[in-house]
């Protein structure tokens, strides 16, 4: 049963690089890892300097990679609408519903539904293949909030069932025949089905936690305080704290020897204010992060 690891944070602070060397870390270990992205500028290709796209691929021993896109989930997640739609609604219906969904596939809300869709089915879908599955998510931010739908969604979900049998049972009474199978209470009960999985799985079992990733300046360490404190709020834990590029300690040039005391300083305020969780420290290396330096930084997540 998979432990499912959420990488989250300011843009730029170093999600993808620690996302992918944590996963190397893992895979090191002897633990089957899946690292996917969720960020349309598929940077964990970049990093690892590969191909990958839609479909699972090997990137190294132990360690596997997806990239998720948005707007092509979104596309198939319009298309199911469509298909569901057409067993259910007269064709004068679907043709103008259609019309309204051509301009849905491009609106950020139909990205987020697909997004957590694709998320929740390879989540359940693999959750007994792997050990471990790392998602590095997108600058947006909007990821991490994706994982507080099962909660909000399941009694929205249930509410609709609901309605959908009144429904059907009006319609008995008035009609007076038994309609078997209701296409609209099946798709409505198939989806109530994965919510309540994936909410198991992250939220019941504790398979889920998540990590972010932070700089030891002023602006992330105030977007952490107020992530983490939303996250919470759902209670989606965050265990741990990942403070990426800090500055060496034996410095001699006047600018930065400025700079490393305004670090530490911001150093104190986060070790203060999360002192409840696991700190990790990443320092700053002298290249940027590719194929052949990201192992460099794996060590680090020990
Ligand atoms: N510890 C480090 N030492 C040196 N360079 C680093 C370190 N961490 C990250 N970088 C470099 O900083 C840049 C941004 O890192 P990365 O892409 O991991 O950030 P990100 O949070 O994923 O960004 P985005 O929000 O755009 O997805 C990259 O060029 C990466 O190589
Ligand atoms: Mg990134």
């Amino acid at each position: 049963m998979a432990k499912i690891i959420f990488y989250g944070g300011k843009g730029g602070v170093g999600k993808t690089t620690c996302s992918t060397a944590n996963s190397i870390f893992y895979a090191n270990k002897g633990l089957k890892t899946l690292l996917i992205s969720t960020d349309p500028a598929h940077s964990i290709s970049d990093v690892l300097e590969m191909k990958i796209g839609k479909k699972i691929i090997n990137i190294r021993e132990n360690l596997d990679g997806l990239e998720i896109d948005p707007e092509y989930e979104a596309e198939l997640y319009i298309d199911r609408i469509r298909e569901n739609m057409k067993t259910i609604l007269s064709n004068v219906i679907v043709e103008e519903i259609n019309k309204q969904l051509d301009a849905a596939v491009v609106s950020p809300g139909t990205h987020e539904s697909a997004l957590f869709d694709k998320m929740a089915e390879i989540i359940i879908d693999k959750y007994d293949t792997y050990d471990i599955i790392i998602f590095d998510t997108a600058p947006t931010g909007h990821t991490l909030r994706l994982l507080t739908l099962p909660e909000l969604l399941e009694g929205w979900m249930g509410n609709l069932i609901k309605k959908r049998k009144n429904v059907m049972a009006m319609d008995k009474m008035i009609t007076r025949k038994y309609k078997e199978k209701d296409p609209v209470l099946e798709i409505l009960e198939k989806r109530q089905e994965r919510l309540s999985s994936i909410k198991k799985i992250l939220i019941d079992n504790k398979d889920l936690t998540i990590r972010f990733v932070l700089n030891a300046e002023q602006l992330p360490i105030e977007e952490t305080k107020k992530a983490v404190k939303m996250l919470e709020k759902y209670n989606l834990p965050v265990e741990t704290l990942v403070i990426n590029r800090i500055l060496p300690e034996n410095i001699d040039d006047n600018f930065w020897v400025k700079k490393k005391i305004q670090e530490k300083q911001y150093l104190t305020d986060i070790e203060n204010y999360f002192a409840d969780k696991e700190l990790i420290r990443i320092p700053l290396m002298d290249t940027d992060m590719n194929k052949s330096t990201i192992d460099s930084i794996a060590k680090y997540f020990d």
